[in-house]
């Protein structure tokens, strides 16, 4: 019960179990962790693939080809899979204006290679989604930065990012990361909507789709499951970053499911029934308070939490109960079409219709909501 094996495709980021818990107020509370290691204990854990930025592949071992021959050796010993890597554009200061949107052209030219030389790596080891989140595309001041020039940069390194895997042959698709700020104090395309239009004007957007975090959007205010439900809406739901938030406030990056426990229940509804079938991958942080041993008991509570609300979903679909209940809200009733074939505007004069009468009646929504966390609390099915 609630063990994972690799058929529920959970992957993890090298960067998560590895982070050392630097903040801006303190040193790190732990010491580096081998990649080799993480690959090993999450294969343990029962995860299915591990991600990675270029720069993670270097946390213990600085020679880029001996650190890439122990990467692939142990991914060889465990059998996970690389489903996703991406660039670290945000650690190293000469990023400090950004990278592709850096008003600094050199530095806009030397962000390209450093993505293009991690994208080979990337294919060689068969990932198929390479990740873009853009933390130092910003600005601070409305003066320092011209938006509509930056998003020109931003879309000419996506279009030459894109000829680039297209003129090589590889089976690889674009991800594009939404954060409202952080570190950063605007980002550039914050939110899953802004992403979703800027992908629109690509020249080859079809390429190119979304990888939304829990916490960012939930940073920005947003409501995370129907974010998701609107990516999928548009074929745009290329992979998903799952974590805990607690509201606006910094990005906390907390356990899947340790921040707004009831919307992510019905996003775990979602994703197991509205068509994603990527993979489950956790970007969050082990508190800064906890020790190297706890580091792999976080890990494993993602997998055990995403199960467990996997299993309460399926109870909360089953439910006769909450059946009656849908149907008395008609919230089914929403997917028929408003006319009917064959009718059109002109049909609608011909209804027979009292609003007053009609606004009488209640569509029951509190007792669909308590169900729900009733399922969630544990105390039905
Ligand atoms: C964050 C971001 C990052 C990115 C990752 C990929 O928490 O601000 O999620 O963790 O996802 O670095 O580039
Ligand atoms: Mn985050
Ligand atoms: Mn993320």
């Amino acid at each position: 019960m609630y063990t994972p094996t690799p058929e529920d495709r959970f992957t993890f980021g090298l960067w998560t179990v590895g982070w050392q818990a630097r903040d801006p107020f303190g040193d790190a509370s732990r010491a580096p962790l081998d990649p080799v290691e993480s690959v090993h204990r999450l294969a343990e854990l029962g995860a299915y693939g591990v991600t990675f930025h270029d720069d993670d592949l270097l946390a213990v071992e600085p020679d880029r080809e001996r650190a890439i021959a122990n990467f692939r050796r142990a991914l060889d010993e465990t059998g996970l899979k690389v489903p996703m890597a991406t660039t670290n554009l945000f650690t190293h200061p000469v990023f400090k204006d950004g990278a592709f949107t850096s008003n600094d052209r050199d530095v806009r030219r030397y962000a390209l290679r450093k993505v293009i030389r991690n994208i080979d790596l990337a294919a060689e080891l068969g990932a198929t989604t390479y990740v873009c989140w853009g933390g130092r595309e910003g600005a601070e001041s409305e003066a320092a930065k011209d938006i509509r020039a930056a998003l020109d940069r931003y879309k000419e390194g996506m279009d030459l990012l894109c000829q680039y895997v297209i003129d090589k042959g590889y089976d690889i698709r674009f991800a594009i990361e939404p954060k409202p700020n952080e570190p950063r104090g605007d980002i550039l395309l914050p939110t899953i909507g802004h992403a979703l239009a800027f992908i629109n004007e690509l020249e080859h957007s079809e390429r190119v789709g979304l990888n939304p975090e829990v916490g960012h959007e939930q940073m920005a205010g947003m409501n995370f499951a129907h974010g998701i439900a609107q990516a999928l809406w548009h074929g745009k739901l290329f992979h998903i970053d799952l974590n805990g938030q607690h509201g606006p406030k910094y990005d906390q990056d907390l356990i899947f499911g340790h921040g707004d426990v009831k919307n992510a229940f019905f996003l775990v509804d979602l994703l197991e029934h509205g068509g994603y079938d990527g993979p489950r991958h956790f970007d969050y942080k082990p508190l800064r308070t906890e020790d190297a041993a706890d580091v792999w008991d976080s890990a494993a509570a993602n997998m055990r939490t995403y199960l467990i609300l996997k299993e309460k979903a399926a109870a909360f679909r089953a439910d006769p109960e909450v059946q009656e209940a849908l149907a008395n809200s008609r919230v089914t009733e929403l997917a028929r079409p408003t006319l009917e074939p064959g009718e059109t505007y002109e049909d609608l004069a011909r209804d027979e219709f009292d609003p007053d009468k009609a606004a009488e009646r209640g569509f029951h929504f509190t007792r669909l909501n308590q169900l729900a966390l009733e399922h969630i609390l544990g105390v039905r099915g």
